[in-house]
């Protein structure tokens, strides 16, 4: 079937189109009833099946013959380690670690936090939740005490699982004072915390609610999957949102479990016993549906990778991990590319590596430019895909369907709607815009399986965020539009949300920490253009009248503050104090205007500004931090 059949039959037929989709899933009963529309805008999917989402991502495949195929590579530069697990052998950590759970007192429907470095026991810690039915909320280890206080608040965890450190090139991130903190800030407390206690850093204990996860592990009796109905949810996932209130997304079991086994084939055109690999962190979606769950569900041998691009030990490390593991397919975002090209734009360090297993790029997270794609593309030699998704919908929204047609490449499209997504570009009165006129970038409801059914505890703020804006249809806050071919553009963002090397922040929460300084009276953060990360943050702040302050010294404890309160994955380095902000009569700060300045492109002086003489000062001060070239 073309393309286009197979997209017209899942928006005109979406109930036989996904139940015939489900059989790539074993269920303990098979669902009967395919789609719930009784309540919209909330829909769920597949209502009255019943599964087990780990089940179905190890144990079946141990059972179907797949016991002794490579289930997960552990591939770390950072500390000299090459782990190998067979599909039985991850059954079998998993059953164990579960049993762990269980021990702990954790029973289906509980929460679990799990805050860790990219090291095998991350995902082995996924997959134990979902065994038994316990609902686990990754946090990022790049994110501050006070982000995961916030999420230890929102989740409720009965155990958080955690180890003692992380490593970055740079330095070891001792995990421990950062949970041991994190805990104490927040109001909920968990009854117990599993850590890992690795080499490089050995944490202290906390008797009573501390417990070793190896001595754990050790005397564990294994458990058993436990069946769940497939609107359960398997996991929290919380992104940034507006405020500095994270968005908690919810991920149920089978509507996940069947987009996600139906996409590695049809969008990424990978088969069971094929060598995939995410280059993310199992902190974000990508990590979850592409490094864990789909690559497993499908039968794959994938990839966790804890190093960077490039410093690990050279931009070589990525071909080397392809050629040494066979990768057939590689996710990546395009910061990833971009750094490798400045370290090595002739591809040098690729030559001593045989890269012939190799078959596709695909990349994801955030714009790609055209001149990224084209240097993988010529470099590599395989096809370089660029899709389009978020975290609130787990798995691609827009691509180039692969694996039921390979469309020609344009630069800068990640090309054309996913069957199951009726993606539209939006007006301010919500009709469907011209080609090529820029709009809101919306979907139809219903959302297929696998996207977010809503948020945790927060229904009311899932109509708000989503389903308010046009009523009908799921608002992505995205702004972008479609050619005459139905290529979509994603463009930009409508809300405060960068992308940040590829990580997802909110400007509004940056604006919340600054505010908190005694001097600050008020403060702007805007992206602005930067040739590695995509974006980065710039704060502007002005300061309390009588505050007799040093500008410099002022910026210096802003940027530790936020460093301090969201993380260093915030990389959030550039603050100035400006004597005012530009803001237009009604006391609108223009950082639209702020941003276009940042960013060397043409602006114009809002009709409505307030006080045009500030907008020379904003500039003079972004040419000092290096950005902004005309006016
Ligand atoms: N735990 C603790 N700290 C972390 C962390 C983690 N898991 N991940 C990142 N950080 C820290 C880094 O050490 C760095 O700290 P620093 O300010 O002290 O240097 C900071 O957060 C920013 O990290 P990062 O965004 O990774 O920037 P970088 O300059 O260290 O590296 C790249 C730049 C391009 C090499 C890197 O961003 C990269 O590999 N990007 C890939 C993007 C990606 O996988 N995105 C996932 C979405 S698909
Ligand atoms: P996250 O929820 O972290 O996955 O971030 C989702 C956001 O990243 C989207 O809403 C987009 O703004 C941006 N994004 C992701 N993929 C792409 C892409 N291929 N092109 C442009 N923007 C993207």
């Amino acid at each position: 079937m073309s393309y286009y059949e197979v997209y017209e039959r899942s928006l005109n037929e979406p109930e036989d189109f996904w139940r015939e989709a489900s059989a790539l899933i074993d269920w303990q009963t098979k669902p009967r009833h395919i789609l719930d529309d009784s309540a919209p805008p909330f829909y769920r999917w597949f209502t009255d099946g019943v599964l087990n989402t780990c089940y179905n991502a190890l144990d079946r495949h141990v059972a179907s013959g797949r016991a002794d195929q490579a289930a997960l590579i552990y591939d770390s530069p950072v500390t000299g380690t090459v782990e190998s697990y067979t599909y039985r052998e991850l059954r079998d950590e998993v059953a164990s670690l579960a049993g762990v759970l269980v021990d702990r007192g954790v029973t289906k429907g509980d929460t679990v936090i799990i805050y860790m470095p990219m090291v095998p026991q991350a995902a082995m810690a996924m997959l134990a939740c979902a065994r038994i039915g316990a609902i686990h909320s990754v946090v990022f280890g790049g994110f501050a005490a006070n982000e995961l206080a916030t999420r230890i608040d929102d989740a409720k965890p009965h155990v958080i699982m955690s180890a003692s450190c992380g490593i970055e090139p740079n330095r070891i991130v001792e995990y421990k004072p950062l949970l041991d903190e994190a805990i104490d800030i927040a109001t909920h407390k968990p009854s117990s915390v599993l850590l890992l206690q690795r080499p490089q850093a050995v944490a202290s204990m906390i008797e009573g609610r501390d417990v070793d996860w190896a001595d754990a592990v050790e005397v564990a009796s294994p458990a058993d999957c436990v069946d769940v109905a497939a609107t359960d949810p398997l996991y929290i996932l919380y992104t940034s949102g507006t405020t500095g209130q994270p968005k908690g997304i919810v991920r149920d079991n089978g509507g996940h479990a069947v987009a996600l086994a139906w996409s590695m084939d049809a969008l990424y055109g990978v088969q069971p016993g094929d060598v995939y690999w995410a280059a993310s962190d199992v902190g974000w979606a990508v990590g979850h549906s592409y490094i864990v769950y789909g690559p497993l569900i499908h039968g794959c041998t994938t990839i966790l990778y804890e190093g960077k691009p490039v410093g690990t030990p050279d931009p070589g490390a990525f071909w080397r991990v392809i050629a040494q593991h066979g990768v057939n397919v590689l996710f990546t975002a395009p910061t990833t590319f971009r750094a490798i090209k400045r370290d090595d734009p002739g591809a040098e360090f690729m030559e001593p590596y045989d890269l012939s297993r190799f078959r596709t790029l695909f990349l994801a997270g955030e714009r790609c430019d055209p001149d990224t794609l084209h240097w993988a593309e010529e470099k590599l030699g395989v096809p370089v895909i660029d899709h389009w998704w978020q975290t609130e919908s787990g798995w691609p929204m827009v691509t180039n369907p692969i694996g039921i047609e390979m469309f020609p490449v344009k630069a800068g499209s990640p090309t054309l709607p996913v069957p199951g997504y009726d993606v539209r570009v939006l007006d301010e009165d919500g009709d469907d815009c011209d080609p090529d006129q820029i709009g809101a970038i919306a979907v139809r409801l219903p959302l297929p399986p696998g996207c977010l059914p809503t948020l945790w505890n927060a229904d009311e703020r899932f109509v708000e965020a989503y389903m308010k804006r046009y009523p009908g249809f799921y608002l992505t806050a995205d702004a972008g539009f479609k050619d005459a071919d139905g290529y979509v553009y994603i463009m930009s963002r409508i809300d405060d949300i960068i992308n940040v090397a590829g990580h997802r922040l909110s400007t509004g929460a940056m604006e919340e920490v600054l505010s908190e300084h005694p001097d600050v009276a008020e403060c702007a953060v805007i992206g602005a253009f930067d040739e590695l990360k995509g974006q980065v943050p710039v704060g502007f702040v002005v300061l309390q009248a009588g505050a007799d302050r040093d500008p410099g010294e002022v910026e210096a404890e802003l940027i530790s503050m936020v460093r301090d309160r969201i993380g260093p994955v915030a990389s959030f380095k550039q603050a100035t104090v400006v004597s005012r902000l530009p803001k237009t009569r009604s006391g609108k700060i223009l950082r639209g205007t702020m941003r276009k300045m940042a960013d060397g492109s043409d602006w114009t002086m809002p009709a409505t500004i307030d006080d045009p003489e500030i907008l020379g000062e904003i500039h003079t001060a972004l040419i000092g931090m290096g950005y902004g070239s005309s006016t």
